[in-house]
């Protein structure tokens, strides 16, 4: 298996959606960094295989896994009862949950409920515009990248914006987007994991190094590296 095997040490070609910080993005070179890429490269070391990190749409990462052009996936993709009817994912390896974001001179919008008939902004194939889905009478605008979407809500051309939490708070703080707020409780309580193909033999070995660093306090080095706890 693999698109890279040498003989040697195979080689995984993952995708990801580098504009989710602190998870996934660029940097001012445009290299890939953040807490995800750091993670895969760490389990890829343990379980002795290398990485190729392939920058993909977020709504193109399914596909990508079913047609094999991938052989995994790191991007904060939530483990959903959805997603597992086409893809595997591993062990869950982050916790998080999606925030509602609206500009911090918004006064009614302040949980779920109060979103009814609202303008949302999202991000493409994500929980995010699930959720959004649910509202009652929602006006929803879907967007390539998280930032985009929370771009939308400082300009003011929507109401509020669903994402994941870790991003938007993260986002509010590094990103200059002043002006913008959390509200309220977390819409949902969701896990990360590594996607892979149905079945893919490269699953077990990714599992064992989620496993590896886990214990040996290489996980807990690099979360401490990005969200500073
Ligand atoms: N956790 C959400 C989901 O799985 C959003 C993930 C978006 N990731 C990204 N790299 N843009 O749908």
């Amino acid at each position: 298996g693999g698109t890279g095997d040498t003989g040697g040490t195979k080689t995984l070609t993952v995708g990801t959606e580098p504009a989710f910080a602190p998870f996934e993005f660029k940097g001012t070179n445009g290299e890939l960094q953040g807490f995800s890429i750091d993670l895969m490269n760490a389990i890829a070391k343990s379980a002795g295989f290398t990485v190729n990190f392939q920058s993909l749409p977020f709504d193109g990462l399914i596909p990508a896994l079913q047609g094999k052009t991938i052989d995994a996936a790191i991007s904060s993709m939530t483990i959903t009862k959805e997603r597992s009817q086409t893809v595997d994912f591993s062990r869950p390896y982050f916790k998080a949950g999606l925030a509602i974001a609206v500009r911090s001179d918004n006064q009614d919008i302040t949980n779920f409920v109060s979103l009814e008939n609202k303008r949302i902004a999202v991000q493409i194939g994500t929980t995010g515009a699930e959720e959004a889905k649910k509202v009652a009478g929602a006006k929803i605008s879907s967007f390539d990248s998280a930032p985009l979407a929370l771009q939308e809500l400082k300009n003011g051309n929507v109401d509020a914006v669903i994402n994941d939490a870790p991003v938007t708070l993260y986002a509010i703080k590094n990103a200059n987007l002043s002006g913008i707020k959390v509200v309220g409780q977390l819409l949902t309580e969701e896990f990360y994991g590594i996607a892979t193909a149905k079945n893919s033999p490269n699953l077990a070995l990714i599992n064992q190094g989620i496993e590896t660093i886990l214990g040996d306090n290489t996980y807990a080095q690099i979360y401490k590296k990005w969200f500073n706890a």
